[in-house]
């Protein structure tokens, strides 16, 4: 496909009012979140400082062709140093809070507690700032960087107890500071890209013989939010979930099918059970695919499906589904294992697409809180979107600047669709709808496509740590400052 990426200066009448930002600051509710998030494993570097011990995405980085520009999690954006400075880049944007992650091998070296001091202090630093700085903290404990020594990861079940093991002593060391936790990031990601197709880590290709690793991480989140409440945490307790609506590429009746397929695997294993307790049931013709999941005891979804305090959503964007193998135009690259698939993912040739190729539908964020609402009814509880931003290949100019406006398009038309879609006569009215984090604070290490996407509102120098504010930062900071005025 091609990924040339168009220019922004087709911009449709509403986005051109969205880039107002007094326009934008006049439609934020008072009390709603809006907040940057970014994840221990992208940001903080340092992965041999005292008795840490490595992740599997440390390892899986190590190892070549794994990573589209051979980088590896060693500095990233050096956080671990620099987290003074990016709290404050925080003040100066004026955000409400801050969504980061625990790193697991920093806190728990070797993936066994207790946990270790000089790891726990760097997150008390990190804490003290943040709450200095008036910025909420958001923490989430697993973001797919498993300590290494869980043998076979996530399909073991025994992964699952470990994560609430070390939901529990996070939650008892810091669970006085945080006020919001999110369990696990992105099952489903972990699961299909990690255990399915070997694109992440640890870079199995199991295809359907990955959704253990599906139910082993739910599990795990029950029981991590069962830890966190025994640890008498203050902050309010979900998970975040990757959701994409699926639209099938033509009319056929195998398009169809297939579309349905994807939905499941994609958005309904990883929700379903964590809000009703029950995996879905598939038509019979796709079942067989399923049969692990039928097989899990009952207690193990009753752990599952835990009362929350808010279902986190990451949006990205959508995806067109057609029957037929072939590796298609899949978002986080191509892999063998892909093509034995019965369905490809197809572009959205009608959409403008960001750095990786994801088409920009700003309309189809609307589209998941209406299908969240409709699917869950009352058993959805208040929705934050924990994630959603854009890549570009920002320039630096002569003078320094960053003036990357299309992701400044981007976002002010996000948060305005997330914003109408849920306000009286919307496509998602009655959606409670709380929050909003950016992703990202920083340029960081993009997984395994390294450090060739740069999704910050501040542009990082990899070569040395500089930080620069990009134009979508200073327009952030502007709308914020904007509605704190009214
Ligand atoms: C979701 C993941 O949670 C995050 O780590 C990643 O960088 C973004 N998507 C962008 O791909």
């Amino acid at each position: 496909p091609d990924r040339t990426p168009t220019s922004p200066g087709a911009c449709d009448a509403r986005a051109a009012d969205t880039s107002d930002p007094q326009q934008l600051a006049e439609r934020i509710p008072a009390g709603f979140v809006i907040g940057t998030a970014t994840a221990a494993a992208q940001i903080e570097g340092c992965v041999h400082a005292g008795r840490r011990t490595l992740s599997v995405w440390d390892r899986f980085s190590e190892q070549p062709g794994r990573i589209l520009d051979a980088s590896t999690t060693a500095v990233t954006a050096d956080h671990f140093h620099r987290h003074a400075e990016d709290v404050r880049l925080m003040s100066g944007l004026g955000v409400d809070a801050y969504r980061f992650s625990l790193g697991w091998t920093r806190l728990e070296p070797g993936g066994r507690g207790p946990l270790d001091p000089d790891g726990a202090a760097f997150y008390d630093r990190l804490l003290d700032e943040l709450l200095a700085a008036g910025i909420s903290p958001f923490a989430t404990v697993s973001h797919w960087d498993l300590p290494e020594e869980y043998a076979h990861g996530w399909r073991d079940r025994d992964t699952a107890l470990r994560l609430g093991e070390f939901a529990g002593l996070v939650g008892e060391r810091f669970g006085d500071r945080i006020d919001g936790w999110i369990t696990i990031n992105e099952p489903a990601t972990v699961t299909l890209n990690g255990y399915a197709l070997g694109l992440h880590a640890p870079g199995e290709s199991l295809l359907f013989d990955a959704l253990p690793t599906a139910h082993h991480q739910l599990l795990g989140h029950g029981l991590a939010v069962q830890a966190l409440r025994a640890a008498g945490v203050r902050g309010q307790i979900g998970i975040t979930n990757a959701h994409t609506p699926v639209l099938p590429a033509g009319d056929g009746e195998q398009d169809a099918v297939m579309a349905l397929l994807f939905d499941v695997i994609h958005n309904r294993v990883f929700a379903d059970p964590v809000l009703t307790g029950r995996y879905p049931e598939v038509p019979d013709e796709l079942a067989t695919l399923f049969g692990a999941l039928a097989e899990v005891p009952a207690e193990d979804l009753a752990v599952i499906c835990q009362p929350l305090d808010f279902y986190g959503l990451n949006y990205y964007m959508p995806s067109v589904v057609a029957a037929g193998s072939g590796t298609g135009d899949s978002p986080d690259g191509v892999s063998a294992a892909m093509a034995e698939l019965p369905f490809r993912l197809e572009a959205l040739p009608t959409h403008e697409t960001t750095g990786f190729g994801w088409p920009i539908a700003p309309e189809y964020l609307g589209t998941v809180l209406a299908q969240l609402r409709d699917r869950y009814g009352d058993a959805l509880p208040p929705v934050l979107i924990t994630e959603n931003g854009a890549s570009f290949d920002d320039v630096v100019q002569a003078d320094g600047t960053i003036a990357d406006i299309r992701r400044i398009d981007y976002l002010a038309r996000h948060l305005d669709s997330a914003l109408s879609a849920v306000a009286p006569g919307g496509e998602a009215e009655g959606v409670d709808l709380r929050g909003f984090f950016v992703w990202s604070l920083l340029d960081n290490w993009e997984w395994a496509a390294g450090f060739t996407q740069r999704f910050g509102l501040v542009h990082v120098d990899f070569a040395d740590g500089t930080r620069t504010e990009k134009e979508s930062y200073r327009y952030l900071a502007e709308v914020l400052r904007r509605r704190d005025r009214r």
